[in-house]
């Protein structure tokens, strides 16, 4: 039995979890600074930096006393080093560092964006690599070919905003708080998807990446049109339609990327994935194409330290370790990220 303790600070939520063989958890702890970032309409760095600091030492001791084990019984401690805030990341890095170094535990660099993968692991116990996986997150926007593991291929990016950016922004004009990704799912739920016809826009020469910033900047213009000239929108179905386009420009992509890559599994992931149109668009697709659709519960979907617990096993079998000089990095691709720069083993 391996017991892994994941870590997680890259933007605005303090997490930990442990693991067992990857695909059980046993406790997660998150402290979320959503609230208090809400009043400046976005994550100010700074704020949330300090609010790790405060919250990861409770939050770890937390997740260890409710799975009733102390730090002898952790086979090894994963945390996230990369991408997210620096600042941010750096609290989680260097507090797992002093526990791994405190412990003589192994230290394992855990890539956010396979941990959000990972997530898939925890909901469908079978799923196994290879498959497609779409991970739409508020600052990402890819399609990976997860070919084993810890091997992954990028298929297709956003050359622009991210979908969960283009969520929060057109979210913000519509009127709500941030994060507005899950005020526009409400909002979409009552609204009608065929009253605003908004663009698709494409990446020449590029089928499986993405443009987003195109279609907020025409929900934008739309809105102050509409103030301009003293005429009310449906914001219902505003959100609606805004909602529905970003579902299908995400499905189309990814299904074109599956049928193109020989993938018949296509799993979901970030937290755009709590998106009920993403979700029920790209599950419906699959359904037509054959293909296996997976993705977490609304509750993994965001970020969270079983992510990173379940993903710092699968790394620390495959023997990903870091030594004292493990660096926190504000961007790493995740096709770079098997050799993390992370200095020696100790
Ligand atoms: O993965 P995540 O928690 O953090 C990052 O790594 O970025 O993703 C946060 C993003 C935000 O943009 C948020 O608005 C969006 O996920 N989001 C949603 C929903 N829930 C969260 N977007 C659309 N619909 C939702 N239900
Ligand atoms: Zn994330």
């Amino acid at each position: 039995m391996t017991r892994i303790l994941g870590i997680e600070s890259s933007c605005d939520e303090t997490a930990a979890a442990i693991s067992v063989d990857g695909r059980t958890i046993l406790c997660d702890v998150i402290a979320s600074q959503a609230e208090e970032h809400k009043k400046f309409g976005g994550v100010v760095p700074e704020v949330a930096s300090r609010r790790h600091c405060e919250n990861i030492l409770p939050t770890v001791k937390s997740a260890l006393d409710r799975a009733g084990l102390t730090l002898s019984d952790i086979d090894a401690i994963a945390v996230t080093y990369a991408p997210g805030l620096i600042g941010a990341l750096l609290v989680g890095t260097s507090f797992a560092k002093g526990l791994a170094a405190a412990s003589g535990k192994p230290l394992v660099p855990v890539h956010h964006h396979a941990g959000h993968i990972a997530s898939n692991y925890i909901a469908h116990k079978t799923l196994e690599p290879p498959f497609l996986c779409l991970v739409a997150s508020g600052g990402h926007t890819m399609i990976v070919g997860v070919d084993d593991y810890t091997k992954y291929r990028v298929i297709g990016r956003t050359h622009d905003d991210a979908a969960g950016e283009a969520f929060d922004k057109c979210a913000r004009v519509m009127g709500f708080p941030y994060p507005g990704g899950v005020y526009v799912d409400r909002a979409a739920a009552k609204g009608d998807p065929t009253m605003y016809r908004l663009p698709r826009p494409a990446v020449e020469g590029s089928e499986y990446d993405f443009s987003f910033s195109g279609l907020k900047t025409a929900v934008i213009n739309l809105v102050h049109n509409a103030a301009q000239k003293g005429e009310t929108l449906d914001n219902d179905s505003l959100a609606a339609s805004f909602q529905a386009t970003v579902a299908e420009i995400l499905t189309s992509r990814t299904i074109a990327a599956a049928k193109a890559f020989g993938y018949d599994k296509v799993a979901l992931a970030g937290g755009v994935a709590a998106n009920t149109g993403v979700r029920t668009t790209l599950k419906a697709a699959c359904d037509k194409a054959g293909f296996g659709f997976y993705v977490p519960p609304v509750s993994l979907c965001g970020d969270n330290g079983s992510m990173i617990a379940c993903q710092g096993y699968y790394d620390f079998i495959a023997g990903k370790r870091a030594g004292a000089d493990l660096n926190a990095l504000a961007t790493m691709p995740l096709d770079s990220a098997m050799q993390p720069p992370c200095g020696s083993a100790p």
